[in-house]
């Protein structure tokens, strides 16, 4: 696959880590499109969160710009939009473009980390590969720094997907399933590319109480060194159109991730900033 991101500034953040330099051989070639005439600009929009003035951080005067292909391609099916690259690492799943009923990545694999369930085989338990290898470092960074965290719930099909949204819809109601649960085809848990983390001090439950645990917040502050986001982020509600989700993280790779975090973007929002070339 060609992989050519042009965003700016990560091999700043990245340098000088071994780890992560084995990870970025996987991940899309950064281009720096810093230069003299083009030093980063504070923005001007103060939702977005930008960092200091001056800081070589993720803009140039032009912004971050992004290859057509890693921009959803949409085929309208009875009303729905439907992404027939469903296979691109930055694929944007939401309430508005949805995957193909029966998609199914063909290169998960279970990565190398515990589990809340322990050693059972379960189909929870895939991702992609790069996505693996890049949870496996993060999990490996966390232990390191005495961080205890389990994976809890990874690829999810469209049939179970449709499952656990009936039994919400079962237990809470449709409007509330809706902010929580996403429908049959509408969830990133589809794409490969997600796993819920859980840890052992909110008993391995998926709460809101674990963004404030000292494992919520180092993923919150870490996750993009790997290439995972905050996906659900405090305060986007309105954007994602999903409550606050501490403990799901997906996957985009670390040039996309990091600009994503210095910027407090969603996904949504990046796709919002960046240009298309
Ligand atoms: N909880 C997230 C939105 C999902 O169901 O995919
Ligand atoms: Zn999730």
């Amino acid at each position: 696959m060609k992989r050519t991101l042009l965003i700016i500034s990560s091999c700043i953040l990245l340098s000088g880590c071994s780890e992560m330099d084995a990870l970025v051989k996987k991940i899309p070639i950064l281009k720096d499109k810093i230069n003299s005439e083009s030093r980063p600009q504070q923005q001007d929009n103060q939702a977005t969160g930008t960092k200091d003035p001056g800081e070589p951080a993720s803009q140039t005067n032009d912004g971050p710009v992004l290859e057509a292909a890693y921009f959803n391609e949409i085929a309208v099916e009875g009303g729905r939009k439907e992404i027939q690259n469903p296979d691109n690492f930055l694929v944007l799943v939401n309430k508005e473009f949805s995957l193909p009923v029966e998609y199914r990545p063909d290169d998960m694999v279970k990565p190398d980390i515990p589990f809340s369930f322990g050693e059972q085989d379960l189909e929870k338990s895939l991702i992609r590969e790069e996505a693996a290898r890049a949870i496996e470092a993060m999990f490996r960074q966390a232990k390191e720094e005495n961080i205890e965290i389990y994976a809890v719930s990874g690829f999810r099909s469209y049939d179970r997907q449709n499952d656990l949204f009936d039994a919400e819809v079962r237990k809470v109601g449709v409007d509330s399933a809706t902010q929580a649960v996403a429908l049959p085809g509408q969830s990133e848990h589809q794409t490969g590319l997600t796993m819920d983390i859980a840890a052992k001090s909110t008993d391995l439950n998926l709460t809101e109480e674990f963004g404030e645990t000292i494992e919520g917040k180092w993923l919150a502050a870490n996750a993009h060194k790997f290439g995972f986001i905050l996906r659900y982020p405090k305060g986007k509600e309105s954007i994602t159109q999903y409550q606050y989700e501490p403990w799901h993280f997906r996957y985009v790779g670390v040039e996309a991730a990091t600009t994503m975090y210095e910027n407090n973007w969603t996904l949504e929002e990046f796709f919002q900033q960046v240009k298309k070339i």
